[in-house]
């Protein structure tokens, strides 16, 4: 992957990365998509799972549409596309260490800058990264022991700058159809739905995503295909999922050695593959 080949149309592409620890993020994918994606053959770029945005950040499209259902997610980078240097000035004077940590991990406020600023200095000090709070709301992750971390500010003021451009919002994925209009391009990175066998009958997790929201999800393409749009879906390589999503379409086996599942997982049920109308490859 070569960021300046695939944009040598671009005269002003400066390598952005994303500032969150993000669970499924794809970081690793962007590696591996070559000079067969143009964004610039596009009409807009939506993604409506955007997360820590990797593929955003690694395309930097110039006409962007981002959301995803976190609503401080969807906070935070509003707050660093308009108010950086408060958001800056905050996470440095929060000071590092486990009595910062702690000191941060205990402020209650309403203001949204502030929320902005909190979520990222928990999110790159906590344990892993993880998001969890107890049954009374309050986040409850222990401190990660990162103790010579620095922020990346320089990265995040040129994120900022980046995100001009970009149209934020918080919703479920389905509310982004309302602007996508031909020729656009939709990155679909949606939470995978896994599955196990049990007692012969196959088992869902969940949780987060159900079956029925894939299902929506092919839907949802189904009109995407019919603006005369284009998508990429990266999702579980599964039987049930390779049959929600049949459309006669591409589809892209993606071997990769994966933590997901723990030691336990059933190898072959956790490997992904991208669904997609567009000529990309791999
Ligand atoms: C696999 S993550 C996306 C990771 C992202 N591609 C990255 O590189 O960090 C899936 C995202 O979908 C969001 N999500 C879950 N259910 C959703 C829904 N119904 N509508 C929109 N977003 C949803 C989650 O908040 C999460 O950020």
């Amino acid at each position: 992957m070569n960021p300046n080949n695939m944009n040598s149309k671009r005269t002003s592409y400066v390598h952005l990365h994303p500032f969150l620890r993000w669970a499924g993020g794809k970081k690793w994918l962007v590696r591996r998509i070559n000079d067969t994606l143009d964004i610039n053959s596009y009409s807009s770029y939506h993604e409506p799972f955007v997360g820590g945005g990797a593929m955003l950040f690694h395309l930097q499209p110039k006409k962007a549409y981002i959301s995803d259902m976190n609503e401080q997610l969807m906070l935070t980078y509003l707050n660093i596309k308009d108010h950086i240097d408060d958001v800056i000035a905050l996470i440095d004077g929060y000071g590092i260490g486990e009595a910062a940590y702690y000191d941060v991990r205990k402020i209650r406020t309403n203001n949204p800058i502030e929320k902005a600023a909190q979520f990222i200095y928990l999110n790159q000090m906590s344990y892993n990264g993880i998001y969890r709070v107890n049954s009374a709301g309050d986040y409850n992750v222990p401190w990660g022991k990162r103790i010579n971390y620095q922020f990346d500010f320089d990265n995040l003021r040129k994120v900022s700058k980046y995100l001009k451009h970009v149209r934020i919002e918080s919703m479920d994925f389905e509310g982004c159809l309302k602007r996508i209009r031909k020729n656009a391009l939709v990155f679909l990175d949606p939470p995978y739905t896994h599955s196990k066998i049990e007692n012969g009958f196959i088992q869902y997790n969940q949780k987060t995503f159900t079956l029925d929201d894939q299902k929506r999800l092919s839907i949802m393409i189904d009109k995407i295909k019919s603006r005369g749009a284009f998508y990429i879906l990266t999702n579980a390589d599964h039987v049930v999922i390779r049959e929600v999503f049949d459309k006669g379409d591409r589809v892209i086996p993606i071997t990769r050695i994966s933590g997901i599942g723990g030691k336990n997982a059933q190898r072959g049920q956790y490997e992904e593959c991208i669904f997609t109308n567009t000529n990309i490859t791999l």
